[in-house]
C-alpha cells in the first residue's frame, strides 16, 4: 500500500455499488481517507474496510450534506477531490416522461452535483484540490430515450466547462469523467424503470413509442454485455484524482473514447443516421 496519499481525504457520492464502490475501494487501497457516500446502513456495513469510511449521503438532502462537512472539517485533513458520482437514469421519450420522473434525474444528477460542490468548495479552495464529475458519454450524445439522462449529463459537461474556467486562477481543478458502457446495476435499474415508464403511457402514446422503447432496451442490454467492469473503470477516475495536471476530460471504455471524437466533426444528421443504424443492429442482434 502507498502511503503517500495517507494524509488526504476525498469525498466520492453514490458509492454503493458500481464506479462509485469500486472507486471507494481502490481510492481507499491507495491510502486516501475516503469519505464513501451511501444512502443505507447496510451498504455502508458492506463498505467499511481500513480507509474508507461509509457516511449517510441524499445528494438531494441538505441536512446530510452539511453532516458530511461538518465530518470533512473535523478530520483536519486537506480534501484531494469531491467525486460526483451519484447518478439516476431514466428512460422515455421526452412526451411521455412524467414531470416529477424529469426532476428527479435532474435533482440528482445536476442539482445534487451542484450543492455537494458548493458544500467542499470552501475545503477545496484551502486544499487546493480538485472537482471530478462524472458525467457519461451521454453528456456528448443524445439518443432516442434519452432527452433527461443525456440532458442532464450534458449540463453536467456545461457546468463543469464553467467551474474548470472560474476555478483555474484559484488553484482548484476540474475534470469530467464520461464513462461508456459499464458493467453495473444502472443498466438493471435503468430497464425496470424503462417497463413502469412504458406501462404509464397512454395507449396512443405507446403505440407511438413502443418501438423506440424496445430499441432503447436492446441498445442497453448490447452497451452493458460489451461495457468495462467497475474495477476497471475506477482505474481512469484515480488517473483523474491523482495525475499531477488533470486532463478537462477522460473517457472510459472504447465507445466512449471513439463517440467523443466523432461528434467533434460530424454533422448533425450525419450522426443521426449513424445512431439509428447503430441501434437497428443492436436490435437486430438481440432478436
Ligand atoms: N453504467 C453505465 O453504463 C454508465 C455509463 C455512463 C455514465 N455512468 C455514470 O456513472 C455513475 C455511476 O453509475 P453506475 O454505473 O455505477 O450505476 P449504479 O451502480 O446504479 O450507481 C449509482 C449510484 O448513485 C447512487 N444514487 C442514486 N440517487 C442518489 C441520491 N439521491 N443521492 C446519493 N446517491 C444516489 C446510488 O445509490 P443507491 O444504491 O442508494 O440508489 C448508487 O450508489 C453515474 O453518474 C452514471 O450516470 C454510468
Amino acid at each position: 500500500m502507498s502511503t503517500s496519499y495517507e494524509n488526504e481525504v476525498i469525498v466520492i457520492s453514490g458509492a454503493s455499488t458500481g464506479l462509485g464502490a469500486a472507486t471507494a475501494r481502490l481510492l481507499a487501497e491507495q491510502g486516501f481517507h475516503v469519505l464513501a457516500g451511501v444512502r443505507r446502513e447496510q451498504d455502508a456495513e458492506r463498505l467499511r474496510r481500513p480507509g474508507l469510511e461509509p457516511i449517510l449521503l441524499d445528494v438531494t438532502e441538505p441536512s446530510q450534506i452539511a453532516q458530511l462537512v461538518e465530518r470533512m472539517n473535523t478530520l483536519g485533513k486537506p480534501l484531494r477531490a469531491v467525486i460526483n458520482n451519484a447518478g439516476f437514469a431514466a428512460n422515455a421519450p421526452v412526451e411521455t416522461m412524467p414531470l416529477e420522473t424529469w426532476r428527479k434525474v435532474f435533482d440528482v444528477n445536476v442539482f445534487g452535483l451542484i450543492a455537494l460542490t458548493q458544500a467542499l468548495l470552501p475545503s477545496l479552495h484551502r486544499s487546493k484540490g480538485r472537482v471530478v464529475n462524472i458525467s457519461s458519454v451521454g453528456g456528448r450524445v443524445a439518443l432516442p430515450a434519452f432527452g433527461a439522462y443525456s440532458g442532464s449529463k450534458f449540463a453536467v459537461e456545461g457546468i463543469s466547462d464553467a467551474l474548470r474556467q472560474e476555478l483555474a486562477p484559484h488553484g482548484v481543478q476540474v475534470v469530467v469523467v464520461e464513462p461508456g458502457g459499464m458493467r453495473t446495476d444502472m443498466a438493471v435499474r435503468g430497464e425496470e424503470m424503462a417497463h413502469s415508464l412504458l406501462e404509464r403511457m397512454t395507449p396512443e402514446q405507446r403505440s407511438r413509442y413502443n418501438d423506440t422503447m424496445q430499441t432503447f432496451l436492446s441498445y442497453t442490454a448490447s452497451m452493458e454485455q460489451a461495457g468495462v467492469s467497475s474495477e476497471q473503470a475506477a482505474k481512469t477516475v484515480l488517473r483523474a484524482v491523482t495525475a499531477e495536471r488533470s486532463r478537462p476530460r477522460y473517457t472510459i471504455g472504447r465507445d466512449a473514447a471513439v463517440m467523443s471524437r466523432l461528434i467533434r466533426f460530424l454533422p448533425d444528421r450525419l450522426l443521426d443516421r449513424m445512431i439509428a443504424s447503430t441501434l437497428r443492429r443492436s436490435s437486430k442482434a438481440e432478436r
